[in-house]
């Protein structure tokens, strides 16, 4: 594992190496207070942020190493410096690099580029570090991820890419509901049911969230527009209507179902605010998890720089 661009070079082995580092993490972090002493992050955002920010700038920082946030507004590639020239540039001061960006080959091209590991805090195409502290999360939860289903309702973007990757490789079922216009890429689709064949997941495609939550463990929701899509709104609004995580809905999962959100969260559009203030949610624990799993990474990809 050289880089964390998406979970799908990763081996089941990696992910399970990777929450075992992170839950060793989380019961005694002051056992890694020097792991990364005097290594360097940089952060790179071209989007908003505030938990994926805010945990890798502490998670550097409680791992003994310092983090740079480096807004791309900022940066010379807002004026039109190549990603190659930067990338080069960069791994000649920094040790890692977690970049937040709209294009996914930028990510690619700063890890082809540059020499240094590359971590994707959020592309257009995928969350994997999202969804490794949700699998991790579910783990916790619920003390094995053995013949679960994790059902997904809405919008086919970047976090159900890697929650769909990162189920495939776990052998954990899958289902997803999205409206027509609004399904998840077929290569990643594919790519994801081959891995299933080998790890046994069933991996279900529908546009009935009924028929998705059907005795799911978990039910998860994204926000129906992305960042980047705001001027798509009104029309993704219409076209998610019926693919609200409602109590009613939520009725349909297991008795003893979560739910999960990566956040930040539109009450009353994905999901209800009933919902998601009930006992049934953890999108705290989610949220707190992206902590201890980024600071697993970090140390995974960058103890050997
Ligand atoms: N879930 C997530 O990545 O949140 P931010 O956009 O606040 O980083
Ligand atoms: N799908 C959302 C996730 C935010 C963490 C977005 O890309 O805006």
């Amino acid at each position: 594992m050289k880089h964390l661009i998406d979970i799908h070079p990763l081996s089941p082995q990696d992910i399970w190496h990777i929450f075992h580092t992170a839950a060793e993490i989380k019961r005694a972090p002051l056992k890694f207070r020097n792991a990364l002493s005097g290594k360097t992050l940089g952060m790179i955002f071209q989007k908003a942020s505030t938990r994926t920010r805010v945990s890798f700038e502490v998670g550097i920082y409680q791992l003994g190493g310092i983090g740079l946030y480096l807004s791309a507004n900022d940066l010379q590639i807002g004026r039109g410096e190549p990603i190659s020239d930067t990338a080069r540039v960069l791994s000649r001061y920094l040790d890692g690099i977690m970049a937040r960006v709209f294009d996914h080959q930028q990510l690619i091209d700063l890890a082809s580029f540059g020499s240094i590991p590359v971590i994707n805090g959020l592309s257009d195409l995928s969350h994997p570090c999202q969804a490794l502290a949700d699998y991790f999360t579910i783990w916790e939860k619920k003390g094995s991820l053995e013949r679960l289903k994790v059902a997904y309702v809405g919008d086919g973007n970047n976090m159900a890419h890697s929650l769909l990757e990162a189920a495939a490789k776990l052998g954990i079922h899958f289902a997803s509901a999205n409206p027509s216009a609004y399904r998840m890429k077929d290569d990643i689709v594919s790519a994801a049911r081959g891995e299933a064949e080998k790890t046994g997941a069933q991996i279900t495609l529908t546009q009935d969230p009924v028929e998705a939550v059907k005795d799911a463990d978990i039910v998860y929701t994204d926000v129906w527009a992305s960042m980047g899509q705001e001027s798509e709104s009104e029309k993704r609004r219409m076209a998610f209507r019926g693919f609200q995580v409602s109590r009613e809905l939520m009725n349909h999962a297991s008795p003893d179902c979560r739910f999960m959100h990566c956040l930040p969260a539109h009450r009353e559009e994905e999901v209800t605010g009933e919902v998601l203030e009930s006992d049934r949610s953890i999108v705290f624990d989610q949220a707190e998890n992206r902590l201890h799993v980024q600071k697993a990474i970090m140390l995974l990809l960058m103890q050997n720089q």
